[in-house]
């Protein structure tokens, strides 16, 4: 049992593709909270993996959203909207560029991969957003969205994911802005480097994961659990006053210079 009690409350966790994924680590928390948990899955592919790690907390809605189709993002909210009649918590934990995307040089980004990337990873989190106030305003909420230090420093082959983490972090902050008044929070959670099945997809991996462990503060990587806790805090009443925010959770390696 976690230490912070949000019984009775709702959360929609999108971007669980399996349990090394840091969305399913944050459901854990939250579930292990006493939220009532809704996931999405991305495609017929992931939706046994979603199915399966779901039995934890058997009361679970599961839906399809791949979030470039505006229908099945309306689907998911007239969902919640039937079943729960609002919604407390919103996880935004997706990114995608193709791979041809994460190696090599900055440069040769088509227009196309820039708008996949962005589409996918940034965009969403808006087209996300405008369906959960709604269902959120009247008491107030959360929304916290996953992003990378590469949206401030330069990772090689990171490329494209570094703008569209950029792009993830002002609309985070423009959001928080605009969605204050309606006492909906949003936040962002910047972790370390952890092997999940997107993360793997970076060429030069495993050499970012090593760095990160030697040159970080507390000497090591992070744990997803770890992440889980802290997105478990951004989204309950203990961060009432914390909104637009960048929350690093990677060993306090952000601090550093060399
Ligand atoms: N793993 C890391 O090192 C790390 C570090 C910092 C931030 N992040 C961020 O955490 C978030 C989760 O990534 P992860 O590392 O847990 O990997 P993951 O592969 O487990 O999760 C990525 C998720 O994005 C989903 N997704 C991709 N395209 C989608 C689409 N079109 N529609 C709906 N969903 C789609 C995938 O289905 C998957 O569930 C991402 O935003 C990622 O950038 C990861």
């Amino acid at each position: 049992m976690r230490t912070i009690d949000l019984s009775g409350s709702s959360a929609l966790v999108l971007g669980v593709a399996n349990q090394r994924s840091l969305a399913w680590a944050i459901a854990e928390a939250l579930g292990e909270a006493g939220c009532r948990l809704a996931f999405t899955y991305q495609g017929e592919r992931l939706h046994k993996n979603v199915n399966q790690l779901a039995e934890k907390f058997p009361d679970a809605l599961i839906m399809p959203c791949d979030v470039t189709s505006t229908e099945q993002i309306d689907g998911v909210f007239a969902e919640i909207e039937r079943e729960y009649g609002r919604l407390d918590t919103m996880v935004h934990s997706i990114a995608f560029a193709r791979r041809e995307d994460l190696e090599g040089t900055f440069r040769k980004t088509s227009r196309d991969g820039w708008r996949v990337a962005l589409e996918i990873s940034a965009y969403s989190l808006i087209a996300l957003a405008k369906r959960a106030v709604p269902l959120m305003e009247k008491e107030g909420g959360s929304i916290l969205a996953l992003s990378f230090i590469a949206s401030q420093r330069v990772f090689p082959n990171y490329n494209v994911m570094g703008s569209a983490k950029a792009a993830l972090e002002h609309a985070v902050r423009q959001l928080a802005y605009e969605l204050g008044p309606l006492n909906i929070r949003v936040n962002t959670i910047s972790a370390g480097p952890v092997p999940t099945l997107s993360a793997r997809g970076i060429s030069g991996f495993t050499g970012m994961v090593s760095h990160h462990r030697e040159h970080a503060p507390l000497q090591r990587g992070i744990e997803p659990r770890e992440v889980g806790d802290a997105a478990l805090f951004l989204c309950s009443p203990m961060a009432s006053a914390i909104t637009g925010e960048t929350l690093y959770v990677d060993a306090g390696y952000h601090v550093m210079g060399v």
